[in-house]
């Protein structure tokens, strides 16, 4: 430990601020971590933040033998200068584990900075898991409890700041090793699909029931129909449900096969349904309803049908799952509605264990969250809002953990209100200026300076929540690995 300075005036419970020594304005940063030896009696653990250069002969406000000094060029005297650091309180540190602060902190109480060799990360708590180092500081792997991995994690940062790797290179080991399987929807394909050996496609994977008739209305443009009630209601729907239920379709072997039996089982039905018991004849709106189905079938692609043919089932998944400790569901190619469908069928196949009062010990890792639960959910987009909103809520008593990953916190950018409040823990990275007033809510009043948040650089991540040792956000790093390969090549 070093001495850097003394506490100034004005200190609270859970504030301070830090005058430091001369010179040491050259060592010590923004979020450096101190230990204040309080003159009541304890020690206190608190980060650097906000901050301060001031002297008295350079002020502004009006005009003074130092201001005119610095009109001709000339600097004056630096006599009357000083710099001061914030200090948002962790907690108390006396007895080597992290405590609350309940003392009043002592103006003039010496502050020391724990140095690299002190690592102050054990105080924190000794998880024997970590996510990353703290900031600047390799040797300082921060400890996650792995104890509240079934509230759920959100990590969120604007495009290119690191989500999809923090979440392969650091938070999927730390899970594993906390006992979980692993479960990854890679709604690109191109960010965890490459790197994992166990993967599914699209075209493998066999859909429910009800998402497949979800799914081909969808692709069908919901014959037309654009009202909510008519699209989630309507006898063309009534009719493809009734075949699709009775089940046979999924003998047909290919897409073209499916395409005739479809089309002939769901007339038949519209013309059974429809017809008038009295004169054994369909009536007008009935042979509208033919007319527009016979239509819509056979602007079906190709794809669009083999989609509906996998065979894989959610249950298969997951007993793969439990053997290759990561798989990964490539959600690469096909459009929005299949790849939410597929979601769908495994999210319900996983609430229906719950329901049944099974322990799941499995993460959910959704990438690009906004596609699933939107601020706004549209068509399919609410049900797998509702079904992720319930993964959350069964999820906790049945180690179930979801990780939402997401650009956008809040707002049009961001994911849905009820998703979010289930999301106990944060990462927090480089954000989009919108999304300001939600990130410094969640980041609370711990002296982040929210003009930071948009400026981090990519790799970094403000952790909060209850994952997090410290009851403040800490700021983490993590490298990728072919740089510290690099490193050690040179050593
Ligand atoms: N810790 C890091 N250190 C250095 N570069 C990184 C780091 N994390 C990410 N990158 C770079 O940023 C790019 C985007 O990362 P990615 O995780 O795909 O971002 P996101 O998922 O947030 O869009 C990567 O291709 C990589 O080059
Ligand atoms: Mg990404």
């Amino acid at each position: 430990m070093r001495r850097v300075g003394i506490v100034s005036s004005g200190s609270t419970v859970l504030d301070a601020g830090v005058i430091l020594a001369g010179g040491e304005e050259r060592n010590v940063k923004a979020e450096d971590l101190v230990l204040i030896r309080n003159r009541n009696g304890n020690r206190i653990m608190a980060v650097c933040r906000g901050g301060l250069g001031s002297n008295e002969n350079l002020r502004t406000s009006n005009y003074s033998p130092g201001v005119a000094y610095a009109r001709v060029g000339r600097h004056p005297s630096n006599a009357k200068e000083f710099y001061a650091f914030g200090l948002s309180v962790i907690g108390d540190a006396s007895e080597g584990v992290l405590k609350e602060n309940k003392m009043l902190i002592a103006p003039s109480s010496e502050v020391e900075i724990f140095e690299e060799h002190d690592n102050p990360m054990s105080i924190l708590g000794d998880t024997g898991s970590t996510i990353g180092y703290y900031k600047d500081h390799p040797s300082w792997r921060v400890p996650i409890n792995p104890n509240y991995i079934c509230y759920h994690m959100g990590v969120f940062a604007s495009t290119g700041a690191g989500k999809s790797l923090l979440t392969r290179y650091e938070i999927i080991p730390f899970i594993r090793a906390a006992g979980y399987k692993v479960l990854i929807f890679d709604w690109k394909g191109s960010d965890y699909a490459p790197y994992f050996k166990c993967r599914y496609e699209v075209a493998d994977l066999g859909l429910e029931d009800d998402v497949v008739v979800d799914y081909l209305c969808s692709v069908m443009d919901y014959f037309g129909y654009y009202q909510s009630s008519m699209i989630e209601r309507n006898p063309i729907r009534a009719a493809l449900e009734t075949v699709i239920y009775e089940g046979k379709w999924r003998d047909c072997g290919d897409a073209e096969k499916l395409r005739c039996f479809l089309k002939d089982n769901v007339l038949l039905e519209l013309e059974r349904e429809n017809m008038d018991e009295k004169t054994g004849k369909v009536g007008y709106w009935a042979r509208n309803y033919m007319k527009k189905f016979e239509k819509c079938i056979t602007k079906l692609s190709a794809d669009d049908l083999r989609n509906v043919l996998g065979k894989t089932t959610a249950a298969e998944i997951l007993e793969v799952a439990k053997r290759e400790d990561v798989v990964v569901v490539d959600l690469g190619v096909g459009n929005k509605e299949e790849k939410l469908s597929i979601f769908l069928s495994v999210a319900k196949y996983l609430c229906q264990l719950m329901e049944r009062k099974e322990q799941l010990d499995l993460a959910l890792i959704i990438d690009e969250g906004p596609q699933y639960c939107p601020f706004m959910p549209k068509g399919i987009e609410n049900q797998t809002t509702e079904v992720i909103s319930e993964l959350c809520a069964l999820g906790r008593s049945y180690r179930l953990s979801v990780v939402l990953l997401s650009q956008g916190i809040a707002g049009e950018i961001g994911i849905n209100a009820a998703i979010r409040r289930n999301l106990n823990t944060q990462f927090i990275g480089k954000l989009n200026p919108l999304d300001l007033m939600e990130a410094m809510r969640l980041l609370g009043q711990a002296d982040i300076d929210e003009k930071y948040l948009v400026l981090m650089p990519v790799g970094d991540f403000y952790v909060t929540g209850k994952m997090n040792g410290s009851p403040i956000p800490l700021l983490i790093h993590f490298d990728l690995p072919e740089v510290k390969a690099e490193v050690g090549d040179e050593g």
